[in-house]
């Protein structure tokens, strides 16, 4: 076995964790995937049972492992208990073990944008970027599949779509990023990567309306005017960064490969759920 490659994900069971792994195995990467869940009986991978909140299971997660990716968050409502402190848990039974790669998935904007979530990812990168263990760290932008959620959040009442429609957005294709990311752990430790978007800069009123027509919807457009620096951040697109790597999935082709010509969802986001 290349011990070179052998790369713990955390997450590894979530959204991008499912693009990640098979992401990874292409690269030659030997996968031990953490969960809180109990390993599937039809898995093909190493698997650590580990809770990021209270760091059972890290130790063991983490030993023998050369590389990190650390792809693992929690709701809005943890992100102090498991992005920040959870962070600085896996970091140390990170350097216990003697790790030589930590690569982390953190969130364009994660610095600008006062929003408890993205402090804590911002927390998170600065506990990586003063720990022991050599590290790389790629700030993507909102992924096709969270527009998507959003906009069926929304869909949920009839006759309106309620949103702040003037939200700016850059929308990146998942399997795009678990890309990048799988290039950054089979490299050398990078520091911060150009930020990650997707191949435009969109309003959520534009990416409505494309996602009503893909959905077969009938919707009223209807201008949510929300207040506060938060929205008034989204609102100048400080969750965007269009000089960094580029995606090429347009939101357009996303949303012809998920919901096709009948509206109706084919790949919502797993390729590979292990
Ligand atoms: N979604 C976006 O638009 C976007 C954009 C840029 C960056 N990101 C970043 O990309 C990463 C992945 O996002 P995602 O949307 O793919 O996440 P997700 O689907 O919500 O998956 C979350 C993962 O975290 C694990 N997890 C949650 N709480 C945990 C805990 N206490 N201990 C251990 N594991 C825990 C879950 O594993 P189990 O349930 O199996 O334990 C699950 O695999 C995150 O860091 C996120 O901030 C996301």
């Amino acid at each position: 076995m290349n011990t070179f490659n052998r790369t713990l994900v955390t997450g590894g069971t979530g959204n991008l964790g499912s693009y990640l792994v098979p992401a990874l195995v292409r690269q030659g990467h030997q996968v031990r995937i953490m969960s809180r869940r109990p390993q599937p009986a039809e898995t093909p991978y190493e698997w650590a049972h580990a809770w990021l909140e209270s760091g059972a299971g890290l130790d063991s997660a983490v030993a023998g492992v050369t590389t990190i990716i650390h792809a693992a968050t929690g709701s809005y409502n943890d992100a102090q208990a498991v992005d920040v402190h959870g962070t600085g848990r896996l970091l140390e039974a990170a350097a216990r073990a003697g790790v030589a790669h930590f690569v982390y998935i953190s969130i364009v904007g994660a610095d600008r944008i006062p929003a408890g979530y993205l402090r804590a990812k911002f927390a998170a990168e600065q506990q990586i970027m003063a720990g022991a263990v050599p590290w790389t760290i790629l700030r993507a932008t909102q992924f096709h599949t969270l527009i998507d959620q959003l906009l069926n959040a929304a869909s949920r009442i009839p006759l309106a779509l309620p949103l702040p429609l003037d939200f700016q957005f850059q929308p990146v294709a998942t399997a795009e990023v678990a890309g990048a990311l799988a290039r950054a752990a089979t490299g050398r430790p990078a520091g911060r990567l150009p930020d990650m978007g997707g191949p435009r800069l969109s309003t959520l009123r534009e990416l409505a309306t494309t996602w009503l027509a893909a959905r077969g919807l009938r919707r009223r457009l209807l201008h949510l005017p929300f207040p506060g620096k938060v929205a008034g951040a989204f609102r100048r697109g400080l969750n965007t960064n269009t000089e960094g790597q580029r995606g090429a999935i347009t939101w357009e082709q996303w949303l012809e490969e998920s919901y096709g010509s009948s509206g109706a969802l084919h790949v919502q986001t797993a390729t590979a759920k292990p």
